[in-house]
């Protein structure tokens, strides 16, 4: 019987101690010039004390042009080493592997970090807030993969474990991917999927080149885009197949992007627990069939019963949550040792997410966030909106600081 306390020996010989990873969660608790803030540190130091056998940080970008958002942590030539150092041994402090997740946000730029981001074509993201991308042009590339394999080495000699590039969610790789946004008709994209996957790819291979073989280098991939005409279903299968001739220690499955928001859905209470947790599990399904490599499956994971029915039928072999953690930093040892049945699932108790402001859900959670970090708890008592609303106000602070920084 295959349960979640049961170590995982990944292809490049590293053995995870369990089976429950805490996924990647953006922080925004970066300091001006994007160096780890104390903030940062201590939030980790719990989430490292907490019992999961693999914590990944937040988005990290590669490019300080193509941040998710001005609280991004980086990891680059400028980066502050001593911070990083200090980050380190607070997520490696209870014994899990600790990996950065490696990202660009490409057309998810936000338009005040860059009003012209790079992206894998012109098309603009249909939302407020971003402006018209710029095509990639095949000079940038090799600089492009340079930046990934650059800030996987400073993670390698920093002591991280392993990456994850970050290729689900509509950031640059996951963009690149889809024929409703790829529309280049290069060898960078177009109908074939061989094309529109070499970017990836051609990043898999670069930060691969990087680092030692036992340094552990993961994907995030979108099960579905859920768009018309986006990447789909079938097409994440052929890619995850196309990832694991490359070498990736582990594929994690999620699904959407900032217009398609899928990957943080909340359930009622009622309803069947089976249905209503581990949402795109179905999904995985048919990628775990094609590979041989090790599955992450992310999104609604709340019950034992149901992460340890899900390994037992071979339909993952690694457990990711989110929100989770947030709630409750060290819950993972207590659903480890028995002591509680079920993850903390604050969300159920929500109004359903269309009945709230766009974003709100995520943006709680983001408060949330920085108040573990802060005060070393999170405060389950704040209403939804206002929690919502104080996120806002947070990140427009964060944005000012670091607008103000990059002009010194
Ligand atoms: C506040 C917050 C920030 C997130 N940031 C990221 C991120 O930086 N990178 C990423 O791949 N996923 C991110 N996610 C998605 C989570 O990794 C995970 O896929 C999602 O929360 C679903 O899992 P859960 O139901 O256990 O929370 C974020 C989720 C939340 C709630």
């Amino acid at each position: 019987m295959t349960s979640i306390n049961d170590p995982l020996t990944l292809p490049n010989g590293v053995t995870l101690r369990n089976r429950i990873v805490k996924s990647a969660m953006s922080e925004a608790l970066a300091d001006a010039y994007n160096n780890p803030s104390q903030a940062l540190i201590s939030l980790f130091a719990q989430w490292g004390a907490g019992g999961a056998g693999v914590i990944i940080t937040g988005n990290t970008p590669v490019d300080r042009k193509h941040l998710e958002h001005a609280g991004n942590f980086v990891l680059d030539e400028h980066t502050d080493m001593r911070k990083v150092d200090a980050l380190v041994a607070a997520g490696k402090s209870g014994g899990a592997a600790f990996l950065v997740q490696l990202a660009h946000a490409g057309r998810q730029t936000p338009e005040i970090v860059n009003p012209h981001p790079t992206s894998i074509s012109d098309v603009r993201l249909d939302l407020p807030g971003y402006g018209k991308p710029a095509p990639l042009t095949e000079e940038q590339i090799p600089e492009l993969l340079r930046k990934y394999a650059a800030s996987a080495k400073i993670a390698q000699d920093a002591g991280f474990d392993g990456v994850e590039i970050h290729a689900a969610h509509g950031y640059l790789l996951s963009s690149s991917l889809s024929p409703r946004i790829n529309t280049r008709t290069d060898r960078w994209g177009g109908a074939a999927l061989e094309n529109r996957a070499r970017l990836l790819l051609e990043v898999v291979r670069a930060v691969r080149a990087a680092v030692e073989p036992g340094f552990i280098v993961a994907v995030k991939l979108n099960s579905s885009d859920f768009q018309k005409g986006g990447f789909d279903h079938e097409e994440s299968v052929q890619v995850a197949v196309m990832l694991e001739a490359e070498g990736v220690d582990f594929i994690e499955i999620s699904g959407g992007n900032f217009e398609e928001p899928k990957a943080y859905s909340h359930a009622k209470k009622s309803g069947s627990t089976q249905m209503r947790e581990a949402y795109f599990l179905e999904y995985a399904a048919a990628i775990k069939d094609a590979l041989s490599i090790p599955l992450m499956v992310t999104g609604g994971f709340r019950s034992a019963s149901v992460m340890n029915a899900a390994l037992e039928n071979g339909k993952t072999d690694l457990i990711g949550m989110g929100r989770p953690f947030i709630t409750e930093p060290g819950f993972a040892a207590k659903l480890l040792s028995g002591e509680i049945g079920r993850a903390p699932a604050v969300e159920e108790t929500f109004p359903p997410a269309d009945e709230l402001p766009r974003g709100a859900v995520l943006s709680w959670f983001c408060t949330q966030i920085a108040r573990v970090g802060r005060k070393g708890q999170a405060d389950l008592a704040l209403p939804v909106v206002e929690g919502h609303e104080q996120y806002l106000a947070a990140i427009e602070r964060v944005t000012q600081k670091w607008a103000a920084a990059q002009k010194l």
